[in-house]
Parts: C-alpha cells; structure tokens; sequence
C-alpha cells in the first residue's frame, strides 16, 4: 500500500464537483481526473465499472458519433501538424483485411492521445522532457513519436510481427537532429515477459490507445500495466467507445489494482476533442 501513497496524497485532497463526483489529481498528470468510484454511492468495482460505462453511454451517446473523424483509415499516409512539425503517419489500410490485424491504420483515439499530449505539455500540465515512456500497441506509432518529439525517452512496442511499418514511421518522422526526446522500437506481447530495457528502470508514464477492445486481451493488457508500473509510473491511456461491455470488463479488472481517473474532454486538445473516446489515468495501488 506503501506504492499508492503518493498518488493517494493528492486524491485525498481531491474535492466532490456538482455530480458529487470525486475531482483529484492522480500520478503526474497535473490536471484533474474524476475519480472511479470516489463519489460514493457503490463501493464494489463491478458496480463502479458498471455505473461508469453507463453514463458514457448515456451522456455521451458515442455510438451516434462518426468514427474515425480524425483519421481517412483508406489513406497511405496520414499528414498531422504537431510540435511544430509536419508529420506523415505512413498506414497499410490492404493490411486490416489479415485477421488480427489492427495498427496497420491510425485510429481516432490515437490522435486525441498524441494531441493530448502536446495540449497537456504546452499548458503545464504534462511534464515529458526526460522522462521515460513506453507505448503500448503503438500500431503506426503517432503517440510514441509526439512523445518524443516532446522530449521523451521512448519505447514505442507492438506485436512482433507488427513492427516494420511502426520502425518506418519512427525513422521517416524523427530524423532531425535536434529533436528533444528519442525513440526505439521493441517487440512486446502482453502477457509475456518484458525485455529488460522495458523495466529497468520502469517507466515514469504507460501510453496506450485504442488497446482495450477485446476482453480476450484484457488479462494479458493488465498484466503487463503490472509489469511496467511502479510507484512512479503514470499510465495514460485513450480508448474507443465501441463496447460498452468490454470497457466495463476492463474497468472492473484493472481497478482491483490501479486508482482510474477519468480526464474529461474538456482538457483534451480544444480541436481533437471526441465523445466517443474515453481517457483514464492510472496509478498502481
Ligand atoms: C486498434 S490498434 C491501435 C493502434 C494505435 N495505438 C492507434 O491508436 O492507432 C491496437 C494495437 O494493439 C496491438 N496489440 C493487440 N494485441 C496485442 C498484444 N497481445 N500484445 C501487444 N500488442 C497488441 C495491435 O497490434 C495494434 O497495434
């Protein structure tokens, strides 16, 4: 309990909005995240899960929203402004066809991340300058290269048959010599055992989007948020509101180990902003 303290801290200073929803800051993300389960009102995270999936969908109505609005998933390349750079996010859109295979394309959720990101650093509220992160299924490898190009030791991982395309996009868009963080590819499978280079030391942050869409995969996700997460590490990751079941699995699960905190949509960038993505916090505890 001794690891949670210090994201804790801060939770206990949190403050009950309008909603009767706890407010708090959680990790090192200096805005504040509505925690899970910290209003009151149900005490077991089923039920947590279970409310918190329901008003998703029922305040944010996602499934009446466009997907993929940020993204033409058809297109071989993907140009987006960030950091004050132009970057051409290489896709393989004839690649989603193969069964299992999902990082070929961006997906929205990836973009609200990235450009979250960038908003969170420019206004303070993000500190990414020197510190390591580890991308979970960086599938084309938008967030992982705005991370470094913010100043960030990265490790962008996928699928080990999914790297070519993720390498290409790394060396294509972080060739410049003054570029503030860095950036390497590795494989990593979740479940399995991370490489050395992955925990030694662990992370400070854990990014992930849209990797929370199977329940299948949500033991083997979780275990490897485990792996890669000590006192220090804030995870941060963005998911796709397609499945209100399988979020709320997910929820459940993750929530036995971790303090979750929902950012609202208002601090996501002002122009990237989706009702049907989701953004949480998490801190092992
Ligand atoms: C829907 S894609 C999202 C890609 C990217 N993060 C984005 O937002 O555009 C899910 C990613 O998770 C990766 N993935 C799925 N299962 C995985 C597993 N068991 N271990 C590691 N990565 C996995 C996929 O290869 C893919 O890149």
């Amino acid at each position: 309990m001794a690891a949670a303290s210090a994201a804790l801290m801060e939770v206990l200073e949190g403050e009950d909005d309008d909603d009767g929803e706890m407010v708090v800051g959680l990790g090192s993300y200096g805005g504040r995240v509505r925690l899970l389960g910290g209003g009151g009102g149900c005490d077991e995270e089923g039920e947590v899960a279970a409310a918190e999936t329901m008003l998703l969908w029922g305040l944010q109505q996602p499934t009446l929203v466009q997907p993929n609005a940020f993204v033409s998933q058809s297109s071989l390349a993907l140009a987006i402004e960030t950091c004050g750079r132009s970057l051409s996010i290489l896709q393989s859109p004839s690649s989603l066809i193969t069964p299992g295979v999902t990082g070929s394309v961006m997906w929205d959720s990836g973009i609200v991340l990235g450009k979250f990101l960038e908003h969170a650093v420019d206004s303070g509220m993000l500190l990414l300058q020197g510190k390591k992160v580890v991308e979970l299924g960086s599938g084309c490898g938008l967030v992982g290269c705005i991370s470094a190009l913010l100043g960030a030791q990265v490790i962008l991982t996928d699928l080990p048959d999914r790297l070519r395309l993720l390498r290409k996009n790394v060396e294509t868009n972080l060739k410049h010599e003054e570029m503030r963080g860095s950036a390497v590819v590795k494989e990593l499978t979740w479940g399995d055992d991370p490489d050395r280079d992955l925990i030694q030391p662990l992370p400070d942050y854990v990014l992930g989007s849209d990797v929370i869409y199977s329940e299948g995969a949500v033991e083997d996700l979780m275990e490897t948020l485990l792996q890669l997460s000590g006192i220090q590490t804030t995870i941060i990751l963005a998911g796709e509101l397609r499945n209100d079941s399988i979020l709320e699995y997910f929820l459940d699960a993750v929530m036995k180990y971790f303090v979750v905190g929902r950012v609202d949509e208002a601090q996501f960038h002002p122009d990237y902003r989706s009702r049907r993505v989701a953004m949480y916090v998490l801190v092992k505890k």
